[in-house]
């Protein structure tokens, strides 16, 4: 039996996902250990990545390939703003900056934009991640900060997309339905490989942020 190309891309990248998670930050942020401005370092180092990858969303509509994993329910930057007024108030524009890790991630978001392979890798480790582990970690900030919708957590929150689990299918099915040839499977996995990379520098950056605070 041959292995899809969704569960290939998993099973290929899942040590990748397990050094994503195990970060230092996350476990501090889902210990509890976090103050508010200290979780909001990472709320605005999202925003500055989503408005690159919906931004790159917006331009691949319709595109033949690339546009099949183009869903404006999942567009974060509005969910985004509205957290950040939450945490840091109405002038929160003024507060937030892009690190560099983050710029590194943004570059590379727009370097692979013209290849639908690459501007998939992106948004699959960033989207499937919030629909999964992401539900964990919502549940856990609510708990400790103690936000409701309307702004706090709602990046996490996908009530357009109805039922998650059917959407996350339906998403490996677009996956499996690619059908790359052996060369771009592997290309597909190296890059979503780097993207996790960029993702994780991003997380190490706030913790040395939230260290140098402390
Ligand atoms: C506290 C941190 C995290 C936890 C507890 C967590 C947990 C999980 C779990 C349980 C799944 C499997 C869900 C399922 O099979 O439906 C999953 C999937 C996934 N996570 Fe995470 N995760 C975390 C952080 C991250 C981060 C930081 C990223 C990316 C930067 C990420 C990206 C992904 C992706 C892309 C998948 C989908 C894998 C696939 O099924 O193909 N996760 N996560």
């Amino acid at each position: 039996m041959t292995t899809s190309f969704s569960e290939t891309l998993r099973n290929a990248t899942w040590g990748d996902h397990q050094s994503a998670e195990s970060e230092g930050y996350l476990s501090e942020l889902m210990g509890g250990r976090l103050n508010e401005h200290e979780y909001g370092e990472m709320v605005a180092q999202h925003y500055f990545a989503y408005v690159a990858l919906d931004g790159v969303s917006r331009q691949l509509a319709d595109h033949p390939v690339a546009g099949r994993f183009v869903f404006p329910e999942l567009y974060r930057e509005r969910a985004l703003e509205r957290d950040l007024a939450t945490i840091y108030g109405p002038a929160w524009r003024d507060r937030i900056t892009p690190s560099k890790s983050t710029g590194t991630l943004v570059a590379r978001i727009h370097q692979v934009s013209d290849w639908p392979g690459g501007y998939i890798a992106h948004h699959y480790t960033r989207y499937l991640g919030d629909l999964s582990g992401g539900q964990f970690i919502r549940m856990e900030l609510q708990k400790i900060y103690g936000y409701a919708k309307g702004g706090g957590v709602d990046f996490y929150i996908f009530d357009e997309l109805g039922s998650l689990p059917r959407f996350k299918n339906e998403y490996r099915a677009r996956l499996d339905a690619l059908e790359p040839d052996e060369r771009e499977r592997q290309r597909i996995i190296r890059e979503v490989k780097l993207a996790y990379q960029l993702n994780t520098e991003v997380l190490t950056e706030l913790m040395h942020v939230v260290k140098a605070a402390a």
